[in-house]
């Protein structure tokens, strides 16, 4: 089969690859026809990881069934599904409670596992025609019958809306409040797309790129663009002083100024600034454990300098981590379903797999009008 492979630091390539297939009896292949590229690939791709060379990218994933492991009872041959990004076994004790992104079998030794993904287990990614899903019964969100017309929307629900969404409940956002999102990328834009429909009164988005920041318009949030003036002091401008009662990273530890210069404690502290307090902080952006190449002593040891007198002296209260995509994605699926949300507004462009090393390098610089991709193998 056709897999999109890892060769080194800003080189991808499609490649011919063993084709996926069954190897236990829990296990589901599926046919990809929607994979999307994430923020999180771009990290692998900017060789800012571990990744090995010939890795299969691609977490984003929606396809039809082709053929079931002899174990699996409620998925068949020609169901339309969307894979979360976490590969779960459905039954440990994090999975028991619904922290699917923590599995503690999937990749033993560590906790949680990932399609196409360093230090996430061995799975191979689904930038690909087939991919083979474990536990398929676990994994599987079954797709209703406008799933081939609305597949833009569907395969928003394999990571970054259920992740933006996870942003606002790890931050505690409740009906009325206000809250400052970090971060106008997909994951970004889909926790202030989230926030609105949880009745926030007021969604403020961080960013620098006209175009991100003109979808943050669209969507009827307010754009806050930190190469104009200082983010901390426009949110307080936009909350008469008070800072907002929620925020959201949806950076990662590459935040930068406009101009590139990278500070890994920059949202964060921002956000500290930026919150009222007694509010929360939900941070979905990615901190590493190490980054051996990082320019200060700090970052390559995965610290940051952070403002925990601030956070202390303002009560604040703060959650984090890798999005457990299952907790929501059933709900997210059927407002799709009712035509109550659109998630597809931010696609920007949809491409043959073969054109996959372009998308990465226009993705990769942020150019203008690319915010989110979706490959169709
Ligand atoms: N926790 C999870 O489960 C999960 C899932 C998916 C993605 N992620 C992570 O979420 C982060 C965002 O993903 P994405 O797909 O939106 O990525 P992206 O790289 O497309 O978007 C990041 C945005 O942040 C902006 N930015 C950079 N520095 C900034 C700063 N100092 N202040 C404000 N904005 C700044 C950039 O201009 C860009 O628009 C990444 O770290 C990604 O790995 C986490
Ligand atoms: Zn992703
Ligand atoms: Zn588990």
């Amino acid at each position: 089969m056709k897999a999109l492979v890892y060769q080194g630091e800003r080189d991808v390539a499609v490649r011919e690859v063993p084709d996926a297939r069954i190897e236990e009896p829990t296990d589901v292949l599926i046919k990809v026809t929607a994979t999307s590229i994430c923020g999180s690939d771009l990290h692998m791709y900017e060789g800012r990881t571990d990744v090995e060379p010939g890795t299969v990218f691609g977490h984003e994933n929606l396809g039809e069934v082709v053929e079931v492991g002899d174990a699996v009872v409620r998925i068949r041959a020609g169901d339309r599904v969307c894979i979360p990004f976490n590969i779960a076994c459905g039954f440990c004790r994090n999975c028991d409670r619904g922290l699917t992104g923590s599995c503690l079998t999937v990749s033993p030794g560590m906790d949680g596992g990932a399609y196409g993904y360093t230090g996430m287990g061995p799975y191979r990614g689904g930038q690909a025609e087939l991919l083979r899903v474990p536990f398929g019964d676990v994994n599987c969100l079954k797709l209703p019958e406008d799933s081939i017309e609305r597949e833009l929307d569907y395969v928003m629900l394999a990571d970054i809306w259920p992740t933006g969404y996870h942003a606002t409940q790890l931050a505690g956002l409740e009906p009325g409040d206000s809250i400052v999102i970090y971060g106008a990328g997909p994951v970004g834009l889909m926790a202030a797309y989230s926030a609105t429909l949880l009745g926030a009164a007021n969604v403020m988005v961080v960013d620098r790129l006209p175009d991100r920041l003109a979808l943050v318009e669209k969507i009827g949030a307010t754009p806050v663009d930190d190469s104009a003036a200082d983010p901390v002091e426009q949110v307080m401008d936009l909350t008469r002083g008070a800072g907002a009662d929620r925020g959201c990273e949806c950076v990662g530890w590459q935040a930068h100024d406009p101009d590139g210069t990278e500070h890994p404690n920059q949202t964060m502290n921002r956000l500290v600034g930026s919150v009222r307090a007694t509010g929360g902080i939900g941070v979905v952006g990615v901190f590493v454990p190490e980054d051996p190449g990082a320019p200060d002593r700090l970052a390559r040891e995965g610290q940051i300098a952070f403002d925990l007198g601030a956070f202390f002296q303002k009560s604040l209260h703060m959650a984090s981590g890798q999005a457990h995509v299952k907790r929501y994605n059933r709900q997210l699926r059927d407002l799709i379903a009712a035509d109550r949300a659109r998630p597809s507004f931010l696609v920007s462009h949809q491409l043959p797999l073969n054109e996959a090393p372009q998308a990465y390098r226009h993705f990769d610089d942020r150019d203008r009008g690319w915010t989110k991709v979706v490959l169709r193998p």
